[in-house]
């Protein structure tokens, strides 16, 4: 039977514009769904993505306050911004919907209906801060106070930046309101439970979180974490009712309730999908009952796996409705290894991407390049970026076309000689690999696998010499034959590049003068005969001026602390603080330094007198490190991916020792070691220096 699939990036925040964070997201799940969507219609029927603005919820309410508009015009105004990034960047929604809507509210009613009357749901009275002065119950982010553990101030309610501890609001000392300053009470409310931590639910996503294709391994593990043990009850209830005043749905018979965010929130894919079944005639329930054949994916974030693998199912099943299929979570994005920043100018937003004149397909193959089917964190290089998009897209890719194209044009009448060959037989047959890698989500896979065959038919060129062949009288078959093969080449490899590419491959269509490709176009090669277009520019490369621009443009002077809540967007279960290395300058060209200005970096031999692993640091391990003083030094460093720690131990390597010390969450770093890698991502590792024998701790490198 073919296959109906119907998948959702999450959706964004409305009080928030879309950065280069998100976009990993919404590409990646754009170049899966255009994948799908060039299938043959025996194989992939339908293939719809769906995505809304997230809308509800504290946070939303008091910024539209703090701007003086209703929350309304606040989110009208997001949706308008967000449709534009997205369409900016060829992310191709079926439908972009919004969760203040009829049908996420009438599916919201439905499964709270369903829940309450499978005795699902529970009033319980609970005690929570208020603030007197707002008069409002406050989110946890919104109470703020002294850390009950180290003491630290102006720490969060959830957990101290300072020493890591997690506690709950109630326990934090001197509390006060993030909003309006005033000392918070507790006060007494009923609030509406889910009851998550009963046997029903507990059995069922043991079963649900171990069925194949669910979860991915890493997610799999987490969920087992969360579970606990078979026997252990670790799930709490969840909590899915806030007091007025609130901007959400109120629910049904309970006034002055209303449904937490985070309800409304995923049904909002319902709603977005429901809105468009209207428009489209698409049969809603064929794709929710519960026995339904249709597959529903979830591209999501690492950061609400929670909310996604737990109370999403539960929810769903206990609702009569049908599960998800899958949910594909993905890591976080940092540039130039560091989590983005508005003081460095990383936070860049989609927009300023665009109107700095950049490329959206050069982020696109970029991102693509870097995406895994993993959870890993990917890094934007900005290096990498410039070098890997210039080198394979332009260098390699369009290349072949800009070399062969004009003779077609100048001396053949823009006709094609027989186009297919023998040599080309390596590129028809990569379709289904390079077709299984992108239905794995292994898009990096796929990418190295096509550029390896850009190589074959740049071979190809080198060793015919079209430019050669031009000059000499005699030749002009050999010319036509070897330009319409490579043309033909080009054509395979852009039908492979096209769910990352899609308004080049576009570009290249009308150029040849073809229908759209789709998947199975492999089979037949362009005719003799065969018309195209007079080339013109596909992609130009990436001046690194530009990068200076964006970085400038992203730059926002402000303090730290005023960074945070920017950075952390509204109430999730389990937010993840992002690991933090040093922090490198951004710089767009190296300059020039004197030997007085080198002499100011401190380095030093240093010998590992201990290594060893973080808890909770995905890339570092701790190092401590002998350079001849008193006391060895301790130093985090990113090379877990590279090195074994009891294999660094007792080794000899070159540390800067002069580094201002920097506050991590797992301790203090004291230095730097050096170690090389690639910054093309050619030849993959991380390579620690190493002084020949003979040098001791504390000898001093220059
Ligand atoms: N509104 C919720 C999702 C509700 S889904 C029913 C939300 N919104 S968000 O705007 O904070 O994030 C939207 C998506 O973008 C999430 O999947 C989130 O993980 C992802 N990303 C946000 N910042 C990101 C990075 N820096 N890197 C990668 N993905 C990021 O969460
Ligand atoms: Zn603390």
């Amino acid at each position: 039977m073919p296959r109906k699939i119907l998948v959702t990036s999450a959706l964004p925040y409305a009080n928030g514009a879309i950065h280069l964070g998100h976009l990993v997201e919404y590409i990646q799940t754009d170049i899966w769904v255009r994948f799908q969507k060039m299938q043959p219609k025996d194989k992939v029927a339908d293939c719809w993505y769906v995505c809304a603005d997230d809308t509800h919820g504290t946070p939303i309410m008091l910024r539209a306050e703090q701007d003086g508009v209703t929350p309304e015009a606040l989110i009208e105004r997001a949706h308008g911004e967000h449709a534009r990034d997205f369409a900016g960047f060829h992310v191709a929604f079926d439908n972009f919907h919004t969760t203040h809507s009829p049908e996420t509210q009438e599916y919201c009613n439905l499964i709270h209906a369903r829940l309450k009357e499978n005795g699902l749901i529970e009033k319980r009275g609970i005690e929570q801060y208020y603030d007197p002065v707002k008069q409002l119950f406050l989110p946890d982010r919104f109470i703020k106070g002294e850390c009950p553990k180290c003491g630290a101030k102006d720490q969060y309610g959830d957990n101290c930046e300072s020493c890591g501890a997690a506690y709950t609001p109630n326990e934090l000392k001197n509390p006060y309101s993030a909003i309006s300053g005033a000392r918070p009470e507790l006060r007494h409310s009923d609030h509406y439970f889910f009851k998550l931590s009963g046997d029903r639910c507990q059995r069922f996503l043991r079963r649900w979180t171990r069925l194949p294709g669910r979860l991915q391994p890493e997610a799999a593990n987490k969920m087992q974490e969360w579970l606990g043990a078979e026997g252990e009850n670790k799930l709490t209830d969840w909590d899915i009712s806030r007091d007025a005043p609130y901007f959400g749905f109120e629910i049904p018979d309970a006034p002055g309730k209303y449904f937490y965010v985070w309800v409304d929130a995923p049904i909002g894919y319902m709603g977005s999908f429901k809105n468009l079944c209207g428009k489209r005639g698409i049969d809603f329930d064929e794709y929710f009952r519960s026995d339904t054949q249709t597959e529903m994916y979830h591209f999501i974030g690492k950061d609400i796996l929670y909310f996604h693998a737990l109370f999403w199912p539960a929810m769903l099943e206990h609702a009569g409705l049908r599960t998800p299929s899958g949910i594909f979570a993905h890591g976080f994005l940092t540039v130039d290894g560091v989590k983005m920043s508005k003081s460095r100018g990383t936070f860049i937003t989609a927009e300023s991407y665009l109107k700095t004149g950049l490329d959206p397909e050069w982020l696109r193959y970029y991102y693509a390049a870097k995406l895994n089917s993993s959870m890993e964190d990917i890094d934007l290089n900005l290096e990498d970026f410039v070098a890997r998009v210039n080198a394979d897209l332009v260098g390699k890719y369009v290349n072949i076309a800009s070399r062969c194209a004009g003779f077609i044009g100048k001396k053949f009448g823009g006709r094609l000689a027989a186009s297919e060959a023998e040599w080309q037989k390596p590129l028809r047959e990569a379709s289904a690999r390079i077709a299984e890698a992108y239905e794995q989500r292994e898009f990096g896979r796929a990418l190295r696998e096509i550029m390896a065959l850009a190589d074959t038919a740049n071979v190809f060129v080198n060793d015919r010499k079209p430019w050669e062949l031009a000059k000499r009288a005699g030749q002009e078959a050999e010319l036509h034959a070897a330009c319409s093969q490579a043309i033909e080449a080009f054509r395979l490899l852009t039908l492979y590049l096209k769910p990352v590419l899609p308004k080049v491959a576009e570009a290249v269509e009308s150029f040849l003068g073809i229908a759209p490709l789709s998947w199975d176009d492999t089979a037949a090669a362009l005719p003799a005969g065969h018309a195209i277009d007079a080339y013109s520019h596909l992609m130009t490369r990436i001046d690194p001026r530009l990068i200076a621009t964006l970085i400038e443009a992203n730059k926002e002077s402000l303090s730290p602390a005023a960074e945070e809540p920017a950075a952390k967007n509204g109430e999730k279960h389990e937010e993840k603080q992002e690991e933090r290395t040093a922090a490198a300058p951004v710089r767009a060209e190296a300059a020039l330094i004197d030997i007085g200005e080198f002499m100011k970096v401190e380095l030093k031999v240093a010998r590992i007198v201990d290594a060893g692993l973080v808890e909770g640091a995905e890339k570092l391990l701790r190092l401590s490190l002998d350079i001849g003083e008193e006391k060895p030094r301790q130093v985090f460093a990113g090379i877990k991916s590279a090195y074994d720690p009891a294999r660094l131990i007792g080794r000899l390597t070159v540390m800067v020792a002069n580094l201002a010390p920097r506050k991590m969450r797992f301790g203090v770093s004291e230095g730097m070691i050096l170690a090389a890698s690639d910054a093309t991502g050619a030849t993959p590792g991380i390579f620690l220096l190493a002084p020949d024998a003979g040098a001791l701790p504390g000898m001093r490198v220059k």
